[in-house]
């Protein structure tokens, strides 16, 4: 399989570029920049990619790297900072810009034999730099400029040197992706290899290899990507793998009989089901520290799912969903050795049990998981859903979590989910949910004052989790969602609507 290494200069995009690159159907790994050569040359790349960077080529203490790494014999293609360091390495001049260049530029295409083939001009690219390129090295080409960059492109055929001072990574810079696959395509010859059909195939026989007649177990959370994990291995070694799934009580109004539903009759998985909800309930009465409560349920998890194990008997193997990015900031080890690894360096798992890992997603990025598990025969709906956090509604019921508390909480966030779907919102939010306050506040129904609870609406719009915006949602939709609650959730007289942004909020209320 051909595989391309983007290594990371600390660019916000580098993981745009490995995606790009997978989409264009080349594997693609993000390493450090420092990784050693020798450590290279063992991943038997096809080309390598040089990220951007925030910092300046001349600064002290930048990225850096050998200039060895440009007689690999493999092509090189340097974005941004990535052009910058070839430039500087291989004999050319860097310059600081007395402006910073950020935004738009018009691509003027001046020789269309190599990473320009096909590239119309004054086609839009996206630049973000301080530093430029001055002077060319030798035997370089200026092959595209800008107004503002005389080597807006510059490429050496002859040493398989290319590079781009924009980012043609980015969705803003229109012929971005035809140059990128000009770059694996043309100049390093590679032919497309990686789809998820071929990732399957080649996944399933690898765990089959690995397995080899053991057994394995797999924790379902009602995620995707512990899910789609089981049905890999599931194909790889079917009745060997069995799957736990654990009812913590704390779960909303219906998710474990329709997850159930779905493992089971929909994707024939082998599922233990195992409703603790009465010892998750008993470990957290009086407990109301947010922290508190996910380390309570994080034990009780593991624990319960040990003795699950045990009553399996043998088990050779844990299979866990664990993917890319998880994995990215720890220096990427892979072969054999990092798909089924000892277990000791994976946190808030059975410490008990000697399994060995199966982590079949370790390579693969939320969106791929997204798509495998469409290709493994899930669910549309159930791979849209919202992320739901693991300590589920405890984290959601301010102050103490009892099961009275949780049974008006599940109803009113039954009823939200319910309005915001025949809303047409479910899709466009990150995440939809009711909150209950610890707080009471007086009201008055019929004739009689009330002293009830409050009900908060969450419904935010985000793209990673990492921020998010409240949502504009349009009065006659929340009035539904308010009157409804009131009128059908016994014990709580008020509802609000949360309107702050993360940050400086967040988007759970602990
Ligand atoms: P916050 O509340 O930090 O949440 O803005 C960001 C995203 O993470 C989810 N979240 C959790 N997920 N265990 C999880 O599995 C947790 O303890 C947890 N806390 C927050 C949250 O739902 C949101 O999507």
């Amino acid at each position: 399989m051909n595989k391309v290494l983007v290594l990371d200069f600390g660019s916000q995009y580098t993981q745009l570029i490995a995606r790009k690159v997978r989409e264009l159907g080349v594997y693609s790994e993000i390493f450090p920049f420092d990784t050693p050569l020798a450590r290279i040359r063992e991943e038997a790349p096809k080309a390598l990619i040089l990220s951007g960077g925030p910092r300046s080529v001349y600064e002290k203490g930048a990225p850096l790297v050998s200039a060895e790494i440009f007689r690999l014999g493999i092509p090189v293609l340097g974005i941004c900072y990535g052009v910058q360091l070839m430039a500087r390495l291989l004999g050319g001049k860097v310059v600081p810009s007395s402006r910073r260049e950020y935004g738009f530029a018009r691509l003027d295409v001046r020789d269309r034999s190599g990473l320009l083939k096909g590239i119309k001009s004054k086609g839009q690219v996206w630049m973000s730099h301080g530093d430029r390129v001055e002077d060319v090295p030798p035997r370089f080409t200026i092959t595209g400029r800008t107004a503002n960059t005389r080597a807006a492109v510059l490429e050496a055929p002859g040493q398989g040197c290319y590079g781009v001072q924009f980012h043609p990574e980015v969705i803003h810079t229109h012929q971005g992706r035809a140059i990128l696959a000009n770059f694996l395509f043309s100049a390093a010859g590679m032919k497309p290899d990686w789809s998820m059909k071929s990732f399957i195939r080649r996944k399933v026989a690898e765990i089959r290899q690995a397995v080899d007649g053991g057994r394995v177990i797999c924790g379902l959370s009602g995620g995707v990507d512990s899910l789609v994990t089981s049905l890999l291995v599931h194909r790889a070694v079917g009745p060997s793998l069995t799957c736990v799934f654990v009812d913590n009580g704390v779960l909303r109004k219906g998710q474990y009989e329709s997850l159930m539903e779905e493992f089971r009759t929909k994707l024939h998985l082998r599922v233990r089901g195992v409703d603790a909800s009465a010892v998750f309930l008993r470990r957290l009465r009086g407990v109301v520290s947010p922290e508190r409560k996910r380390k309570t349920i994080g034990r009780t998890f593991i624990e319960i799912f040990e003795a699950e194990a045990r009553k399996v008997g043998r088990v050779d193997f844990l299979a866990q969903g664990t993917i890319y990015p998880d994995v990215i900031e720890s220096a990427p080890v892979k072969g054999p050795s990092a798909t089924i690894k000892s277990h000791h360096n994976v946190g808030g798992l059975p410490k008990g049990l000697r399994f060995k890992l199966i982590e079949p997603l370790r390579e693969l990025f939320k969106d791929e998981v997204r798509t495998l598990a469409a290709e493994l025969g899930v669910d549309r709906g159930f791979i849209a859903q919202h992320p739901f956090p693991g300590p589920g509604l405890a984290v959601r019921i301010l102050g103490e979590v009892t099961p009275g508390r949780i049974a008006i909480l599940r109803e009113a966030d039954a009823i939200l989910l319910e309005e915001v779907r025949r809303a047409r919102l479910y899709h466009k939010l990150w995440q939809a949910f009711a909150v209950l306050l610890p707080v009471r506040s007086v009201g008055v129904m019929g004739d009689q004052r009330t002293y009830h609870q409050v009900i908060v609406l969450r419904l935010v719009q985000s793209v990673d989790g990492m921020t998010a915006d409240w949502y504009p949602a349009e009065a006659k939709t929340l009035s539904r969602i308010s009157t409804r609650i009131v009128n059908e959730v016994q014990g709580v007289n008020r509802v609000v609507y949360d309107i702050t942004t993360k940050p400086p909020a967040t988007i759970e209320w602990e």
